[in-house]
């Protein structure tokens, strides 16, 4: 198999809008943080775009750049906010409700710079998430209207703001689950859908499409439908414009494709893997309703088998009790904690337990990587990387890939993938770790 040759990447001139939809816990934790950055009043602690290294050449060569210093990233001072919110808060006083952020050290701060942040009417039908009763939303029923206002937001706020480049990012509640059907198998059917408010076309979708046909990359924080719609993806390739999804991987996936991979490598055995989680934030609030939940729970699912391949291994994986479950408990609010209790087996079949409680904060763990993702997406669009952006895996739960492909999730060969496509963009050698150089020329 041959390298393909690098691609040239242009600079990041000029200022990079951001299109969060949604202006919740994660979208004002994210922007909240990046201020806060910019001032040198926070560390933006979880980004590897702010904080990693990159190893080139030979480890006895000591290049370990930082990797904002190695590509030609956006810089946070040319970030420019947007967003759109089924509720008119702005980012300070979403920031202030989603009790996320310390209010006297990591709000009030920078609050002129978040009360600027004001939301965009969201497109939105009750339907996709009846928790929420917002009425910051068009006054506009058809899906068409809709696309076409989503769409003229984004032109309005590029000239507005005089934004070079743009990159949008879902970091709305999450949809119920809809599948991939009639409407999204080719432009044709999709358009026409479009036009019969087919109710299998969500808002969701909506901005996807809206930023594809504006040129602008889309990156899905959430598990439903939306860029993996074969017709978007095929959209997407078709006019390069760089794509990835979905649902951020923050806590306990971050977990289960860390400790699983280890249980594969060591070639240990898995009975069962019950994982629970208390929650109570406003995604906790939509995720208790039944249809939102299965959103949730098919991108949860998938990861063991995926990473375990039970037909490859049935001594060992053939008959695994995998379980998750996300209860809405209002006194913890955006402070998660979530119990795994992993029953494996070890030489012989004797059993042996693992248990893991993770007391997380969802938002914070989630704000990092909707940085990488913009800043990176835009990298793509300037490396001129269009369609499934498969390098950005490590930031997913249920990673976009090419059709026929299963997806890699053990975190680590994600990393590895996403820092070889870093190396090939800018001409470098792949790091194989194969090693026989040190000792060769011995
Ligand atoms: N925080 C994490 O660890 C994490 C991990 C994986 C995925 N996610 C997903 O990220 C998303 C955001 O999480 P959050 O904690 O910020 O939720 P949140 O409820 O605080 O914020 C979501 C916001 O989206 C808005 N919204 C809903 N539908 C909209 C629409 N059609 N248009 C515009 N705005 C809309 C809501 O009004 C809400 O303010 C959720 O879907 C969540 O499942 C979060």
């Amino acid at each position: 198999m041959t390298t393909p040759p690098s691609p040239k990447v242009a600079p990041a001139s000029g200022r990079l809008g951001v299109l969060t939809v949604g202006l919740g816990a994660v979208a004002s934790t994210l922007i909240a943080g990046v201020e806060l950055a910019k001032r040198g009043q926070g560390k933006p602690i979880g980004s590897l775009t702010q904080m990693g290294t990159i190893r080139l050449g030979k480890r006895t060569d000591d290049r370990s750049p930082l990797i904002r210093d190695f590509v030609p990233l956006a810089a946070l001072d040319d970030i420019v906010w947007g967003a759109w919110d089924v509720y008119p808060d702005d980012a300070y006083v979403s920031a202030s409700r989603a009790g996320v952020l310390e209010s006297g050290k990591h709000i009030e701060a920078i609050s002129d710079a978040l009360r600027e942040v004001r939301p965009m009417q969201a497109a939105f039908e009750r339907k996709y998430a009846r928790n929420l009763d917002g009425q910051h939303v068009k006054p506009i029923s058809s899906k068409r209207g809709m696309l076409d206002a989503i769409r003229e937001d984004i032109n309005r706020f590029r000239e507005d703001n005089k934004c070079e480049r743009l990159v949008m990012i879902w970091c709305a509640s999450t949809e119920i689950f809809i599948e991939p059907g009639r409407a999204h198998i080719d432009l044709e059917s999709f358009e026409k859908a479009i036009d019969a408010n087919d109710e299998t076309v969500s808002p969701c979708q909506l901005y996807a499409y809206a930023a594809l046909l504006e040129g602008v990359p889309f990156n899905n924080g959430a598990p439903n439908l939306a860029v993996d719609a074969p017709v978007l993806r095929q959209f997407a390739t078709d006019k390069g414009v760089p794509i990835s999804g979905k649902d951020f991987k923050t806590g306990q996936t971050l977990m289960k494709t860390v400790l699983a991979p280890m249980l594969k490598a060591r070639m240990l055995g898995l009975s069962g893997w019950y994982s629970t989680n208390i929650l109570g934030n406003r995604d906790g609030e939509v995720l208790d309703a039944p249809e939102n939940f299965k959103t949730k729970e098919e991108s949860k699912l998938g990861v063991l088998e995926d990473i375990l391949q039970p037909s490859k291994y049935p001594d060992l994986y053939g008959d695994v009790f995998h379980k998750v479950q996300i209860n809405y408990y209002p006194p913890r609010g955006d402070n998660k904690e979530g119990w795994d209790n992993i029953d494996i087996t070890g030489w012989l079949g004797y059993p042996m337990q693992i248990k893991v409680n993770f007391l997380c904060r969802d938002s914070i763990l989630a704000a990092p990587l909707a940085l990488d993702l913009i800043l990176f997406s835009d990298l793509a669009q300037r490396a001129g990387l269009g369609g499934i952006q498969e390098w950005l895996s490590f930031y997913y739960k249920s990673p976009q890939v090419a059709p026929g492909l299963y997806p890699e999730h053990d975190l680590f060969i994600q990393l590895t993938k996403l820092k070889n496509t870093l190396r090939w963009m800018m001409g470098e050698d792949q790091i194989t770790h194969l090693g026989r150089e040190y000792y060769e020329e011995i």
